[in-house]
């Protein structure tokens, strides 16, 4: 049996995904079917250096010496044909706290900052919770696709003086995997207008077949002195509870300043398994990530298949992440009316969409990257209680 198919239990293993359906979601019987994790295995290699690691008992402050940049130097040609300087390297236990240190030592207080909408539910959290404001620049929903609206992108930027941009590539939720040409456009405005570039790129290695992930900053010289981009195996290879995380940035002064505000919250090192488990999955991962996409591949065209024959939902294509945003404004619901069909009737946990913001009512959000039984029986129970509605 493929080691994708099999059905590990994850209840009882403080899995947020799994051991807080009763608290969310009201009922332990709800399939959860949300946060970005993976109820897969990480690599055969991940788990023997753990254990490995583990099994020496000892764990005392850890560096991150130059085998572990050399890793990530490595991964990152191969992967995306980016070269870099190790000297960018910046390490941090998430992307989430990177932005948060990003966006303070990089903008000031009451500056604009600019996000694509619907994104990620925490864009907008780093942007106001350290009292910067929030400018959106809402992303052109068309034929069931998502596109760039640059003329109004350049025209937020003018009108209320932007700072920076928090891009998020691949875009969560839309699926989008930006092209090299979408990505230039954007820096271009972004460099005629001095706007700094923070790119959140934690789903740069889930593109699914006939897209490419291109980091922003690898396009020219000159993106790259204006862009902070993050990164992260745990993503990838599900290691999100080993927080394990990095930075790169080509401008020294704008790395010294995030390098600074890091040290000033007594954050200067990861913990020790997380370096072990992002050495090994960037050094041994690589089979299994390809076996991997396969698997999301296959479950993504299972679930637009068996969802889109509804009728009711249309999910939107995705080019990269396994997550899949469903457009259930078919279905005629107010949004409230939505979220609990899915929670109350069709028992599956998804993410609410209005999370990601106003452009997200009427949708929801949901997590692939599970076993096709469990996936099956996710779009089964959606397809059920859709057809008992009629
Ligand atoms: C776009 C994006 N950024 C960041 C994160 C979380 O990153 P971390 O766990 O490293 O803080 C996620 C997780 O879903 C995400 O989708």
């Amino acid at each position: 049996m493929s080691r994708f198919n099999e059905v590990k239990e994850r209840t009882g293993t403080r899995s947020v995904k799994w051991d807080m359906t009763e608290k969310l979601f009201k009922s332990n019987e709800v399939l959860p079917m949300w946060v970005a994790d993976m109820d897969f295995q990480a690599p055969q290699a991940v788990i023997d250096a753990l254990t490995e690691r583990a099994a020496h008992g000892i764990f005392g402050y850890t560096i991150t010496d130059e085998l572990v940049e050399g890793t990530i130097y490595d991964w990152l040609k191969k992967q995306y044909d980016w070269t870099i300087d190790t000297k960018w390297i910046s390490y941090s236990p998430g992307v989430v706290p990177s932005l948060h240190m990003i966006v303070q030592a990089l903008t000031k207080k009451g500056d604009n900052l600019l996000i694509q909408t619907p994104v990620y539910p925490p864009f907008y959290k780093v942007i106001e919770q350290h009292d910067r404001n929030l400018i959106q620049n809402p992303l052109i929903y068309q034929d069931h696709r998502y596109e760039i609206d640059y003329e109004d992108f350049e025209n937020k930027i003018v009108e209320n003086d932007v700072k920076a941009f928090i891009l998020c590539n691949p875009h969560n939720p839309v699926g989008r995997v930006w092209t090299e040409e979408e990505l230039k456009n954007m820096a271009d405005i972004c460099l005629k207008h001095d706007v700094l570039i923070f790119s959140d790129e934690i789903h740069a290695d889930l593109v699914l077949s006939g897209h490419k992930h291109v980091p922003i900053a690898s396009i020219s010289e000159e993106i790259n002195d204006k862009t902070i981009t993050c990164l992260s195996p745990t993503k990838t290879f599900n290691l999100a509870g080993l927080q394990a995380s990095y930075v790169v940035t080509a401008n020294e002064k704008m790395k010294k300043s995030m390098d600074d505000t890091f040290l000033a919250q007594g954050m200067n090192m990861l913990n020790t398994m997380g370096i072990t488990a992002l050495e090994a999955a960037y050094k041994h991962g690589e089979e299994w990530l390809e076996e991997l996409l396969k698997v999301i591949e296959d479950n993504k065209n299972y679930a637009v298949k068996y969802l889109n024959e509804t009728g009711q939902i249309k999910v939107i294509e995705p080019e990269g992440t396994y997550l899949l945003w469903l457009d259930c404004t078919k279905m005629g619901m107010e949004h409230e009316e939505l979220k609990s069909f899915m929670q109350e009737t069709a028992k599956v946990g998804l993410n609410d969409g209005a999370s990601f913001g106003k452009e997200g009512e009427g949708f929801m959000r949901m997590n692939i990257a599970c076993p096709k039984a469990t996936l099956k029986e996710g779009v089964d129970r959606i397809v059920k209680a859709l057809e008992n509605r009629r």
